[in-house]
């Protein structure tokens, strides 16, 4: 294969960001608009979380772990009734499941562990296909596709991404306290910025979006305006 991580292909678009920065919204309304596939890397770990769980390894075993997540049976498919993206594992849903904030944490925890990272390398990067790709996360643009033309780093802060959350969760019916919430954004973000591979950082050439005080339209205006110059949309 000449090309067997993708790396070349020209209509990729990384968004990564903290968690509730938005980035979920923005990337998948991008693909909507552009017609592009979306990975939702974020969904991935959530994944390996669960199978982790249901397998009973232990999250000390590295080993185990990383070994769960290369060998899950991980797909997506598209909801015909939310538009959406769901994830399976086997055969089962999980969409539900993986987006409580335990769910959060633990993909946090397991999104640690470096041999688990290098398990999903190559799993991610079979998502660039054309006519292109949205991927959202926290290492798209640092270490999944280094060499993608357009870099989103899409922030907030913690108390607007708390209350961003809350009424995410408030609207998929699952229940939530804002204060717990945050603390919890808190404590994930700084694992995700401390840990030791592919930490959450923004990439050197990225444009850096604060979305505290904008509104979602406004953040998708100046992304497709921002990549019209930079690709052939
Ligand atoms: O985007 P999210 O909240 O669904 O991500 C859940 C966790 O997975 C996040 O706390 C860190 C980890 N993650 C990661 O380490 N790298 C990614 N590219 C995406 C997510």
């Amino acid at each position: 294969m000449a090309n067997p991580d993708n790396q070349s292909m020209e209509n990729i678009i990384t968004v990564d960001g903290p968690s509730g920065s938005g980035k979920g919204t923005i990337s998948l309304l991008l693909s909507q608009k552009l017609g592009w596939h979306l990975l939702d890397s974020g969904a991935i770990y959530r994944v390996v979380g669960q199978a982790v769980l249901i397998n009973g390894v232990s999250l000390d075993d590295h080993g185990a772990v990383a070994e769960t997540a290369e060998n899950m049976n991980i797909s997506f498919r598209i909801n015909s009734e939310t538009n959406e993206i769901d994830p399976y594992l086997d055969n089962e849903n999980l969409s539900k499941k993986i987006r409580t904030d335990e769910a959060g944490q633990l993909a946090s925890h397991v999104a640690r562990i470096p041999a688990v990272r290098a398990a999903l390398l190559t799993k991610q990067r079979s998502f660039a296909s054309e006519p292109g790709l949205i991927a959202d996360g926290r290492d798209m643009g640092t270490v999944v596709f280094p060499a993608a033309k357009v870099k989103i780093f899409l922030t907030a802060s913690a108390e607007c991404r708390a209350k961003r959350r809350y009424e995410q969760l408030k609207n998929k019916g699952v229940s939530a306290n804002i204060r717990a919430l945050l603390d919890s954004i808190k404590l994930r973000d700084e694992r995700d910025k401390n840990r030791a591979i592919a930490p959450l950082v923004p990439a050197q050439d990225a444009l850096v979006i604060d979305s505290s005080d904008m509104s979602i339209e406004a953040v998708l205006d100046q992304i497709l305006d921002y990549s019209s110059n930079r690709l052939k949309l």
